[in-house]
C-alpha cells in the first residue's frame, strides 16, 4: 500500500483510509500525531469512560491501570490465520483458510464493526525511522488503548508521514475491538467480542484483527508485522524477522559481544536482555537492545546485523521484582501502562511475586476484592498470569547505545530456550550451524499464559517462532540453512549457536537453576567458547560444560545441583527425539534433507 500526503496534519486520508471508513462506519476518523498532548488526551479519556485508572501520581507518576474482559488476556493461536494463495506456503503449523473465503468473512465482520466509535489512524515505523532497516505499518483502529500502547511501542505518529512522503510503502493493518455501539448506547471497560479472527496475508502484506484488544491480538506492530508478515519478507528478501531478545555484554577489558535468543512467549527474554551481573562479575556490564523482536540482516562483511524493531517493551508482570529483574522495576516507575494487575488501596499496582507477602487487600485483575485469606479458599490470583506492562525503551537504565542504531549490531551468537523441568540441559553449544539450527527446530517447550489454551503442555515450539512464522515452518527452517550456507561462502564465521534451559526442576518441582542474573555464569560460558577459552564435554547433541568449566565467583551452587540440571538421560532423550520425529513427519513435504541427517546421526549416537 502506498501514500497520499496532505499539508495538514500530514496526510488526507489516504482511499485506503476512506475505504476503511465506509466499510466500518465509526463516528469520527482522528489522524494520530503521536504527541504528548494527544497521549495524555487519549489516556484521560480512557479514565473517564473506566477502561484505564490514573495510579497515584506520588507512587507510580502517569501511569494507569487497565483492566481487561475477562475473555480478553492473551494471544488467540487457534484464531490466528495465514491466508496465503497456496495452502502449503501457509505449512501445517499454521492456520490457513483461503484469501478469497477470508475476504469474504472480513467484509462482514468489518461491516459497520466501529460503529459508535471513533477510528484512529496510527502511522509507526517499526526500527529507526527513515532507516533502510525500518518498515512502516499503518494501524487502522478503533480502540484508543491500542492508539497510547502504539505510541509507547512504536515510533509513532508525525514524523512517520514524512517517512512515507507521497508514496512510502506502508504494511496496512486494520483493528477492531468488534463491538459497535447502538446510538445512545453504553460502551462498557473494556469492549471486545467473543469472535475473534488475527488474519494475515502475506502476499499482499496485509493485516486484519477483529474482536480482541489485548496485546499481540490488536498491538499490530508486533506479532502480526514484525514477526508473521516481516518473516515472509524476509524470506523474499534474505533476511531474518525473529522472536528473539537482543542484548550487548561487555567483559571487564571492554570487549564487547552482542547476542539474539530466542525462547517462547514467557520464557525470559524480557529478563535476561536486562540481566544485572551478579557477585563475582564486577566490571561485566549488560545493556538492551531489544526484549522480543529481532529484524536480521546480512552485512557486507559477511556478518548478521541486527535491529530492534520495537521502541518499547510490552512486558510479563506476574515475578518480575527487585531481586529478579531491577532494571525493569526502574524502567516502570513512572509513564507506564498496566494491564490485568492488581490495584493495592494506596492506588499502586501488584502482582504475585513483585514482594514475598501479598498486601492484606487489593482489587484484583477483575475488579474484585481480593485478600491472601481469601485466595487461599478459592486460589484465584490478584492479576493474570498474562498480566503486561507497556513501556517506552528509553525508561530502561540499561538501554544499550546503539539501539537506535539505523546499521544495527553486530551478532556474535544465537541463544535457543525452553522452558523444560526435565531433559533438556542448562546449556549446550551446537557443533555448527546445522546442527544448531536442528536443535532450534526441534526445541520443546511448556506452554504459557501468554496465549490461551491449557499450560504447562510441552510443544515443539520451532525457534520459538511456531506462533508467528507467517509462512512453512520448514521453509522457514530451509532459509536458516541457506542463510548459513551463504554467510559461510563469504568467508565469514558464522554465529555460534547454543541452546539453554533455565527451567528444571527438583522432586518438589522447584527450579534448581537460580537463574535471572545468575544466567550471567552460562552467558560468559558461552562467550569463553567464542573466543576459545573454556573448556566442556561433548555428548550426544553438542558441547556442555562441565562444573569446572563455569565461573563460580560469589555463588554456592554444588557440584551435586549442577549434575541435576547437565545430565542427560539417554532413556529420556529417545523419547524426545520421538517428538522430534512427529514435527518432522508433520513437515516432512518441504523438509530439508540436512535436518533429516542431523536427526539420523543423533540416533545413531543416542543407540550408541
Ligand atoms: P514474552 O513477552 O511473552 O515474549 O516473554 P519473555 O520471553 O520476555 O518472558 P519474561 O522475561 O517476561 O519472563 C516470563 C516469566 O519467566 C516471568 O515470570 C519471569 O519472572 C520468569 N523468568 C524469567 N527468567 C527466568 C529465569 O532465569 N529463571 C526462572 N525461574 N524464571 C524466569
Ligand atoms: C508473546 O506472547 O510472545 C508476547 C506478548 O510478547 S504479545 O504481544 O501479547 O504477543
Ligand atoms: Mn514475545
Amino acid at each position: 500500500m502506498n501514500a497520499v500526503l496532505s499539508p495538514s496534519v500530514g496526510p488526507t486520508a489516504p482511499s485506503w483510509v476512506e475505504d476503511i471508513a465506509r466499510l466500518a462506519q465509526p463516528d469520527r476518523v482522528v489522524w494520530s500525531d503521536g504527541s504528548d498532548e494527544e497521549y495524555d488526551r487519549l489516556c484521560d479519556l480512557m479514565v473517564d469512560g473506566g477502561t484505564m485508572r490514573r495510579l497515584d501520581p506520588a507512587k507510580r507518576p502517569n501511569s494507569f491501570l487497565a483492566l481487561s474482559d475477562p475473555t480478553d488476556v492473551a494471544r488467540v493461536e487457534d484464531r490466528t490465520f495465514i491466508c496465503s494463495e497456496r495452502e502449503e506456503d501457509a505449512g501445517p503449523t499454521n492456520h490457513w483458510i483461503a484469501p478469497a473465503e477470508m475476504r469474504a468473512k472480513i467484509d462482514e465482520l468489518f461491516t459497520g464493526s466501529m460503529r459508535g466509535r471513533t477510528m484512529y489512524v496510527v502511522a509507526f515505523s517499526m526500527g529507526p525511522l527513515g532507516s533502510p532497516i525500518a518498515h512502516v505499518g499503518v494501524e487502522l483502529s478503533d480502540s484508543p488503548y491500542v492508539a497510547v500502547n502504539m505510541k509507547l511501542m512504536t515510533r509513532m505518529g508525525r514524523a512517520v508521514y514524512d517517512v512515507l512522503g507521497t508514496d512510502g510503502h506502508f504494511v496496512p493493518c486494520v483493528h477492531t475491538v468488534g463491538k459497535p455501539l447502538e446510538r445512545g448506547e453504553k460502551d462498557v471497560p473494556w469492549p471486545c467480542n467473543d469472535t475473534k479472527y488475527i488474519v494475515h496475508f502475506p502476499e499482499t502484506r496485509e493485516i486484519w484483527s477483529f474482536g480482541s484488544g489485548y496485546g499481540g491480538n490488536a498491538l499490530l506492530g508486533k506479532k502480526c508485522f514484525a514477526l508473521r508478515i516481516a518473516s515472509t519478507m524476509g524470506r523474499d528478501e534474505g533476511w531474518l524477522a525473529e522472536h528473539m531478545l537482543l542484548l550487548g555484554v561487555e567483559n571487564p577489558r571492554g570487549d564487547k559481544h552482542y547476542v539474539a535468543a530466542a525462547f517462547p512467549s514467557a520464557c525470559g527474554k524480557t529478563n535476561f536482555a536486562m540481566l544485572i551481573p551478579p557477585k563475582g562479575f564486577e566490571g561485566w556490564k549488560v545493556t538492551t537492545i531489544g526484549d522480543d523482536i529481532a529484524w536480521i540482516k546480512p552485512g557486507a562483511d559477511g556478518r548478521l546485523y541486527a535491529i530492534n524493531p520495537e521502541a518499547g517493551y510490552f512486558g510479563v508482570a506476574p515475578g518480575t521484582n527487585e531481586k529478579t529483574n531491577f532494571n525493569c522495576m526502574e524502567s516502570m516507575r513512572s509513564n507506564t501502562i498496566f494491564t490485568n494487575v492488581a490495584l493495592t488501596d494506596d492506588g499502586d499496582v501488584w502482582w504475585e511475586g513483585l514482594t514475598k507477602e501479598a498486601p492484606a487487600h487489593l482489587i484484583d485483575w477483575q475488579g474484585r476484592d481480593w485478600t491472601p485469606e481469601s485466595a487461599k479458599v478459592s486460589g484465584r490470583k490478584a492479576a493474570h498470569p498474562n498480566a503486561r506492562f507497556t513501556v517506552a525503551a528509553t525508561q530502561n537504565p540499561v538501554l544499550d547505545a546503539d539501539w537506535d542504531d539505523p546499521a544495527g549490531v553486530p551478532i556474535s551468537a544465537f541463544i535457543f530456550g525452553g522452558r523444560r523441568s526435565t531433559t533438556v540441559p542448562l546449556v549446550t553449544e551446537a557443533r555448527d550451524w546445522v546442527d544448531g539450527v536442528y536443535m532450534a527446530a526441534t526445541m520443546g517447550s511448556e506452554t504459557t499464559a501468554a496465549a490461551g489454551g491449557k499450560q504447562g503442555v510441552v510443544r515443539r515450539d520451532p525457534f520459538a517462532m511456531l506462533p508467528f512464522c507467517g509462512y512453512n515452518m520448514a521453509d522457514y527452517f530451509g532459509h536458516w540453512l541457506a542463510l548459513g550456507e551463504k554467510l559461510e561462502q563469504s568467508g565469514a564465521r558464522l554465529p555460534a549457536i547454543f541452546t539453554v534451559n533455565w527451567f528444571r526442576t527438583d522432586a518438589d518441582g522447584k527450579f534448581v537453576w537460580p537463574g535471572f542474573g545468575e544466567n550471567m555464569r552460562v552467558l560468559k560460558w558461552m562467550l569463553d567458547r567464542i573466543e576459545g577459552r573454556a573448556g566442556g564435554v561433548e555428548h550426544v547433541f553438542g558441547t556442555t560444560p562441565r562444573y569446572e568449566d563455569l565461573s563460580w565467583d560469589g555463588a554456592d551452587f554444588t557440584r551435586e545441583d549442577f549434575e541435576t540440571i547437565t545430565s542427560i538421560d539417554h532413556a529420556a532423550w529417545k523419547k524426545e527425539v520421538e517428538l522430534h520425529t512427529e514435527l518432522f513427519m508433520r513437515l516432512e513435504h518441504h523438509l530439508p534433507e540436512a535436518l533429516s541427517k542431523v536427526k539420523d546421526r543423533l540416533e545413531r549416537r543416542l543407540a550408541a
